[in-house]
């Protein structure tokens, strides 16, 4: 069964529109946790636009079920993560102005500097993960240096499946390198997730991609939750991904 990871940025994205302490992110990995998330997910940037470093500490404290930090490799940031010890990080690359996370990270150009944050990270009982594009040399890069894991970025998945509902060729291109990504993760003994725009909808595609261990999932979640509260959310895409 692939697991469901769930993102909580946008609470914290809300609070922080009033610079208030509501409402709390605590409370809300709380419900998360009890309507059926596997972990609980939040990135810590640098910009500190939505989650702040109290909020990752609080969480550690709090919850039961497993903590994923999303994080740049900044000296900054590695430094909180050896701090919290979060069960897993995900290294994922990092731009001021974009709105969310455009891309993958370039494993294979950055090598020795990942190397080393991944050892750090390691070291410290941290499973590490890279969020990378689906291409099978950054898995080789990421197995390489010494990553427990990759989580492929879907975004593209997600942005091809919409404009065609799954049927244009960009769309069938971008699903057959998730598969090849997956058969050569399995190869390397990396772990497998994925994330990114994955919503009601086209998480039920994504449920075929073999070896997947689990999904990271936030924005649709939390936009949903605003109609149906966040435990309904939370449990209709597990409810999806448990009958994909
Ligand atoms: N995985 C990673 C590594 C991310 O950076 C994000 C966005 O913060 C997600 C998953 C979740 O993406 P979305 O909010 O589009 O579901």
């Amino acid at each position: 069964m692939i697991k469901l990871g769930v993102n909580i940025d946008h609470i914290a994205t809300i609070r922080q529109a009033r610079k208030d302490d509501i409402p709390s992110v605590v409370d809300a990995a709380l419900v998360c946790q009890k309507a059926g998330a596997d972990s609980i997910t939040v990135h810590l940037r640098e910009d500190k636009r939505h989650i702040q470093d109290s909020d990752v500490y609080d969480l550690k404290k709090s919850i039961k079920t497993k903590l994923n930090l999303e994080m740049s490799a900044t000296d900054e940031i590695i430094k909180v993560a050896l701090n919290v010890k979060p069960d897993s990080v995900c290294i994922v690359p990092e731009k001021r102005q974009e709105l969310t996370t455009e891309g993958g990270l370039d494993v294979k150009k950055n090598k020795k500097s990942l190397a080393n944050c991944v050892d750090k990270l390691k070291k410290a009982g941290i499973i590490v993960s890279m969020f990378i594009e689906a291409d099978i040399d950054q898995i080789l890069a990421c197995s390489q240096i010494g990553a427990d894991a990759v989580e492929i970025h879907t975004g593209r998945y997600a942005r091809f499946y919409k404009e065609n509902g799954g049927n244009s060729l960009d769309f069938r291109e971008e699903f057959k390198k998730i598969l090849e990504v997956s058969q050569e993760a399995a190869k390397n003994n990396l772990l497998l997730n994925a994330g990114h725009g994955l919503d009601y909808d086209n998480v039920k595609h994504m449920c075929k991609v073999p070896n997947l261990k689990e999904f990271n999932i936030g924005f649709s979640i939390i936009a949903k939750s605003v109609f149906t509260g966040l435990r309904t959310a939370v449990k209709d895409m597990k409810k999806l991904i448990n009958k994909g």
